[in-house]
């Protein structure tokens, strides 16, 4: 057990969909495990065109059903995020690659997994882009999200 907090960073394409969901579901797995003051977390996008937005109003929809909030507003990765987070998780194989590219050096680059590594029963290895798609989309990001926030949240918890 550290007193710093574990930093994670949920990443997605627009950060109005998929990682805002990863990170309202994280946070509430922390919370239920009474863990809120051991993390930090937060989620941002490989895009700014969305910057400032709230989540999609579809994606708040499903995860309000689910009892989930969505507050955070849509920003981009920043530089700095390589530093001040410890994990940095990306949702599909082109967030890992975008990130790998924008990571200033080595020990930035070793931060960042795919979400679903956590979760190898799955065998999933994306969350796959709601955004083009219908209410089975959304849903499964919530399905996903939901089953591997249990299995990080039991990564880290060694960490705390
Ligand atoms: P997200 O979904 O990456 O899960 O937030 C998307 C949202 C917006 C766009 C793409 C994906 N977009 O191209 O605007």
């Amino acid at each position: 057990m550290t007193d710093k907090p574990v930093k994670v960073l949920f990443v997605c394409l627009g950060n109005i969909c998929r990682s805002p969901s990863a990170e309202a579901v994280f946070i509430e797995k922390v919370k239920a495990a009474g863990l809120s003051d051991r993390f930090e977390i937060d989620s941002a996008g490989i895009l700014s065109v969305h910057a400032g937005e709230p989540a999609d109003a579809r994606m708040r929809k499903h995860a309000t059903a689910r009892g989930y909030k969505l507050e955070s507003r849509s920003r981009p990765v920043t530089p700095r995020d390589f530093f001040d987070f410890d994990y940095i998780i990306g949702m599909d194989h082109a967030n890992i690659r975008d990130l790998l590219d924008r990571a200033p050096d080595k020990q930035s680059q070793a931060k960042i997994s795919l979400f679903l590594s956590f979760a190898p029963h799955l065998d999933r290895e994306e969350v796959p882009d709601p955004y083009y798609g219908g209410a089975a989309g959304f849903e499964e990001v919530l399905d996903l999200c939901e089953e591997a926030s249990e299995k990080l949240l039991a990564a880290l918890q060694h960490e705390c």
